[in-house]
């Protein structure tokens, strides 16, 4: 069992549906009236994407970006690489990065640097969860869901080494698990 490798929960399925559902109704008023698109940061961000775009009840389109991760190791490289860049343009869209953690803010400062560059209207960021305490570059941060300490979570569509993204809950992986 994979639940057998969590030191404990951090965030449960009902304060993720929560807090998932208080952001979605924040973002329904913000872009009322606004042509508003999602755009996920594969492959941790989808489980909070696809719960966040029903919670919002306005109009929106979606896409997706893929930038390297961390392969095995759990702390960041400092090196972005884009995997799989946008299907559609940006151009005068208002924009809203849907992430899963922001933790060194490398990977999203990045981001958020090339898409500037292709003249969205608005560009804005979600995170649903933020280890600030690691950040090492400033990034603006509009929605987040969770402030959260300096631990390796799992669970909600993060992993470790591809495994736990389909976890319901946010959990702590015991560090002999990857500290090895
Ligand atoms: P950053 O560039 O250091 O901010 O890292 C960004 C990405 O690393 C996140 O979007 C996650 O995909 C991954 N990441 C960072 N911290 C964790 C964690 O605690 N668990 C799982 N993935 C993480
Ligand atoms: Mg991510």
């Amino acid at each position: 069992m994979l639940d057998n490798d969590i030191a404990r929960i951090l965030i449960t399925e009902e304060e993720l549906r929560r807090r998932t559902r208080e952001l979605g109704q924040q973002i329904s008023r913000d872009y009322q009236g606004k042509d508003l698109h999602l755009i996920c940061v594969l492959k941790g961000g989808v489980t909070f994407l696809v719960d966040l775009m029903r919670e919002i009840c306005i109009p929106h389109s979606i896409d997706f970006m893929a930038t390297s991760s961390y392969g095995d190791a759990t702390e960041t490289s400092g090196v972005v690489r884009i995997l799989k860049d946008l299907d559609i343009p940006i151009a005068g869209r208002n924009v809203l990065i849907v992430d899963d953690i922001i933790d060194s803010g490398l990977t999203i400062a990045y981001l958020r640097r090339i898409l500037l560059e292709r003249q969205p209207a608005s560009l804005r960021i979600c995170t649903l969860l933020n280890k600030k305490e690691r950040r090492v570059v400033d990034v603006p941060l509009d929605y987040i869901g969770f402030d959260i300490p300096n631990e390796f979570v799992v669970g909600y569509g993060m992993d470790f080494r591809e495994l736990y993204r389909n976890l319901r809950f946010v959990g702590v992986l015991k560090p002999e698990l990857y500290r090895s």
